[in-house]
């Protein structure tokens, strides 16, 4: 007859559906009982989606079942509705994250304004000023750190199955497209995301850091909740293009982290301006003066402008971003100005 903790090894082996992490060490096993080769185990989950549990029962029986000595199993899961965790009302503490000064979040409220850019050039001019800086991709559908820096090995864990950051140019480094396989993201639904990215955020082994910037993706749903709500904040940056509709979008997520007490420690308007490289003109490409108005708006510094460059894209692309390729590029002197501002505002 088998013993309990025998079960609970055998559970050890049954996968939460999407994530390579196992039914015990998420915490879903409440009870287990063998009474004579019957085997009860009692589970308790908070999901809004039926196949979860029902796939969770199938392959969890059949697995205590094939156990020498079992003449029956039986799995049940209670399901409650998950929390609903409205803006403003924090079911979640808020944890700092352990060696870590400042956690800064760069988000906008629109896709494609160029935050991956900002927060990648922002990291490196961070660290050009002598500071330690990790930065960590948040994006679980479209990560493009590990673009921007040429990056994509699996990482390493420690002793403590945590995760090791990539190193690249000094940044320490982490993205979620480092640890997924290409087609996981599509099978990754509502609450599974959320799990997923409170425990991508406590389980990098960050070491000691001043900076670690946090690179969100696009929106304010529910990868950008779960992040404020999870993670004590420094502050966070807001990203925006000039244009009208980037702006009514980075109203938004200043309302989302104002409303979760995260300071908003100022607004970067990027792709700005094109200036010709061969007559010096000028062209406001998305109008011009939007950051400035919408910073005013809300009563926090621009930190700067970013024009529309070439160089920039294609640093990028390249895997190594402008700020870490050439300091005295002038957009990585733009970021260098955005950096000292950042951290003056930070301190006080
Ligand atoms: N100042 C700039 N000059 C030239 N190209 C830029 C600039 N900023 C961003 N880009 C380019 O625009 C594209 C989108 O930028 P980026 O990926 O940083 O935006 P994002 O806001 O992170 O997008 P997403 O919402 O998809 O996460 C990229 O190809 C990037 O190289
Ligand atoms: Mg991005």
């Amino acid at each position: 007859m088998p013993t309990t903790d025998e079960i609970r090894a055998t559970l050890a082996t049954v996968k939460y559906p999407g994530f390579s992490r196992d039914v015990v060490s998420f915490g879903i096993v409440k009870d287990v009982r063998v009474d004579d080769g019957e085997v009860f185990v009692q589970m308790a989950m908070a999901t809004s989606d039926p196949a979860v549990p029902a796939q969770i029962k199938a392959n969890a029986e059949a697995a205590i079942a094939a156990m020498p000595g079992v003449t029956s199993a039986v799995v049940r899961i209670d399901i409650t509705a998950p929390a609903q965790q409205p803006i403003g009302a924090q079911t979640m503490p808020q944890t700092s994250i352990p060696g870590v000064k400042h956690v800064i979040a760069v988000a906008s409220g629109k896709g494609g304004v160029g935050k991956s850019t900002v927060a990648a050039n922002l990291a490196c001019a961070l660290q050009a000023q002598g500071a330690s800086v990790g930065l960590c991709d948040c994006d679980l559908y479209g990560p493009s750190i590990g673009l921007m820096f040429g990056a994509n090995e699996r990482p390493f864990a420690d002793e403590d199955n945590r995760i090791i950051p990539v190193e690249r140019y000094g940044l320490k480094l982490m993205s979620m497209g480092f640890l997924l396989d290409d087609d996981a993201p599509a099978i990754l639904r509502g609450p599974m995301v959320t799990k997923y990215t409170q425990q991508f955020l406590r389980q990098v082994n960050w070491g000691n850091l001043d900076y670690l910037i946090l690179d969100l993706p696009p929106g304010t749903g529910d990868i950008q909740l779960t992040i404020v709500q999870t993670v004590a904040l420094a502050g966070a940056v807001i990203v925006t293009t000039p244009q009208e509709v980037a702006l009514i979008d980075a109203r938004k997520a200043v309302t989302m982290f104002q409303k979760v007490n995260v300071p908003v420690l100022g607004i970067v308007e990027n792709m700005s301006y094109f200036l010709c490289p061969s007559d010096g003109v000028r062209y406001d490409i998305f109008g011009s003066g939007g950051g400035q108005r919408e910073a005013d708006r809300v009563q926090v510094p621009l930190l700067g402008q970013v024009p529309i460059d070439i160089a920039t894209r294609e640093s990028g692309d390249r895997g190594k971003p402008i700020t870490a390729a050439d300091l005295t590029h002038p957009i990585a002197q733009s970021f260098l100005a955005i950096a000292k501002k950042l951290t003056d505002t930070l301190a006080r």
